[in-house]
């Protein structure tokens, strides 16, 4: 494993950071690529010749593509690119705006198009393309209309991906996590109350009986990535608990 490369956005935080945290155990370089510079820059201290951390929005372009050149004149080839960066906005369908509907889209579906289409140039043979999907991209809940559809424009991109980039020896998959304890989760605007109650409710209808753990969705990531899954293209794993399983 030792002098492969792995490309992640938003990785400097929940999944994102569990991920970049395993794969450098595991003898990745590791590139990040997420807004903010200061949470990026205590875990660069954790390794700082095999980290390179860069400030940019995956909704523009142009900070791919300078974070993807500035990862190439480093270290060469990308092997393993993961479009993690992600939000999640809970809106009732009637409180959706115009501006809250367009940063979902442009984050969450146009960054991870972009994420991977200005990552291609740098892709070495057989490398591999990981993409943060979500149970709710199969399932129905009012508050999550715009973030259910970015996830299942997600598993389409998966598909047409894989299907493109085979001819190149590219694996493309996608991972759906079920609730995962994360910063987003604070995100949501729940007061402590109601998030407390949401994830009771969530553990309780989950077979496995509680929410997953951050470790859990790398380990699944860092499987994907490998030789491991040499035949697995197009695919979506769902790592849940079993929560939209049964
Ligand atoms: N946690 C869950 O229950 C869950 C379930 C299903 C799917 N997911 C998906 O998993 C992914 C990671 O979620 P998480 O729970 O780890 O969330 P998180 O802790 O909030 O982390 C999100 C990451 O995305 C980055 N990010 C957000 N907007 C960005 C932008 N415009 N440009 C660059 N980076 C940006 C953040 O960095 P900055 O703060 O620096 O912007 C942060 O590093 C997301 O795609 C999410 O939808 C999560």
């Amino acid at each position: 494993m030792t002098n492969r490369v792995v490309a992640i956005t938003g990785g400097s935080s929940g999944i994102g950071l569990a991920i970049s945290e395993l794969f450098l155990k595991n003898g990745y370089k590791v590139a990040i690529f997420s807004q903010s510079l200061k949470r990026m820059k205590r875990f660069k201290q954790k390794s700082p010749n095999n980290i390179f951390i860069f400030s940019g929005d995956v909704s523009v372009n142009e900070d791919l593509e300078k974070f993807y050149l500035r990862c190439n004149e480093l270290w060469g080839g990308i092997d393993t690119v993961i479009a993690n960066a992600g939000i999640a906005l809970p809106e009732n369908v009637t409180d959706v705006t115009e501006d809250s509907f367009n940063k979902s889209i442009d984050i969450n579906f146009k960054g991870v198009f972009f994420t991977v289409q200005k990552s291609v140039a740098y892709l070495n043979n057989r490398s591999s393309i990981i993409l943060l999907s979500s149970i709710q991209a199969q399932r129905g809940a009012g508050i999550w209309s715009v973030y259910g559809a970015t996830k299942a424009a997600v598993r389409s991109l998966t598909r047409s991906f894989a299907q493109e980039l085979a001819g190149k020896g590219i694996r493309v998959n996608s991972l759906s996590p079920g609730v995962i304890d994360t910063p987003i989760l604070e995100k949501f605007g729940f007061d402590e109350g109601n998030l407390t109650e949401m994830l009771t409710q969530v553990s309780v209808k989950t077979p496995l009986g509680r929410i997953g753990k951050p470790n859990e969705i790398a380990e699944s990531a860092l499987f994907l990535a490998s030789g491991a899954a040499s035949f697995i293209t197009g695919a979506d794993l769902q790592v849940d608990g079993g929560l939209a399983q049964i």
